[in-house]
């Protein structure tokens, strides 16, 4: 990895300020972190400390998106008026992809439409698990920028194992058996199994589980993202019906507010855990190594593009 801390400077916002902490010191980087201010009128006044080297890698979690996004705007155009070369966001979380199909008539397909503005914005992103589903690639959204792709799955398995003799892993939706599948994976590997969903409302959701015998298991539910937490919950409920011991959860990203889900020993989810994408206090696992070393790949990568002949 890069070691020389003229090299580049990560910045961070206080929200995710450790984190994006310890990227900068995984890569050897400066880091520093920005100067946030919200008026009482809702607008933003950014003040980035001083410039160093070429290259900024911007961190920040995309969840809550909206004012995020147009603060990452005017990060954006500040640095590069100043004059940084390249620009690679870290968003753990990446917001709009869940959106990406017209579902009914006249619906705005937010995915294309964001992946488009920040295909125009930065040179290279990395992400985790980003939900794509219809979409089967980040570089079908973002065409022009370099991605680098981390996935929690492997180690919210490894989670799973430590947590529980012989789990059973389950997926609550089809967008889930990707996922699922890395975390099952390894010697030996973890009975699975995904359920079907249907979604009525943003809290109606109906599931189904495929046969398989639950008795006096341990099910540790895996799925990207948790939100209001009604499809882990409804999950849960299925799961214990059918004789489940104990049901926890491990989602990459925590987007629930604290508190927001029912979890608890005597609840049907008796845990949920999460990856550090999101601050939440359920974070149990830290993505600064992988996070770092995709940063590495990506910054490879646009060297490289830049050092390539251009076609006549
Ligand atoms: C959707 O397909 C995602 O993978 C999650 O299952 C979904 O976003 C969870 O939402 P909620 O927690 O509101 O049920």
């Amino acid at each position: 990895m890069n070691s020389n801390p003229d090299n580049g400077l990560v910045l961070g916002f206080s929200e995710t300020e450790s984190a994006a902490a310890a990227v900068a010191r995984q890569l050897g980087w400066k880091f520093e972190s920005v100067d946030l201010h919200h008026f009482p009128d809702g607008e933003s006044r950014i003040r980035i400390p001083e410039l160093r080297g070429n290259s900024v890698i911007i961190f920040r979690s995309l969840d809550q998106p909206n004012q995020k996004l147009v603060e990452l705007l005017l990060c954006v155009r500040h640095l590069r008026d100043a004059g940084s070369a390249t620009i690679v966001l870290v968003a753990p979380y990446l917001c709009y992809m869940r959106q990406d199909a017209e579902f009914t008539t006249g619906e705005v397909i937010s995915q294309r439409w964001i992946g488009a503005w920040l295909d125009e914005l930065v040179d290279g992103l990395v992400t985790v698990d980003p939900h794509l589903h219809r979409v089967h690639r980040l570089e079908d959204v973002l065409p022009h920028t370099c991605c680098g792709l981390v996935s929690a799955a492997p180690l919210a398995g490894e989670l799973a194992r430590r947590s529980f003799v012989d789990p059973v892993l389950i997926g609550p939706d089809k967008e889930s058996l990707q996922w699922l599948q890395l975390a099952a994976r390894g010697s030996p590997s973890l009975d699975h199994l995904v359920a079907s969903k249907t979604r009525a409302g943003d809290r109606q959701v109906r599931l189904h589980l495929p046969d398989f015998d639950l008795q006096n298991r341990d099910v540790m539910l895996i799925d990207d993202i948790a939100s209001t937490g009604t499809t882990l919950l409804e999950c849960a409920r299925l799961a214990r019906d059918r004789g489940a011991r104990d049901v926890k959860a491990v989602v990459t990203h925590a987007l629930f507010r604290d508190g927001a889900i029912p979890a608890g020993p005597s609840q049907a989810l008796s845990d949920i855990w999460s990856t550090d994408s999101v601050p939440h206090p359920g974070n149990r696992i830290r993505l600064a190594g992988p996070l770092a070393a995709a940063c590495s790949d990506v910054l490879e990568a646009i060297s490289g593009q830049r050092a390539a002949p251009s076609p006549r």
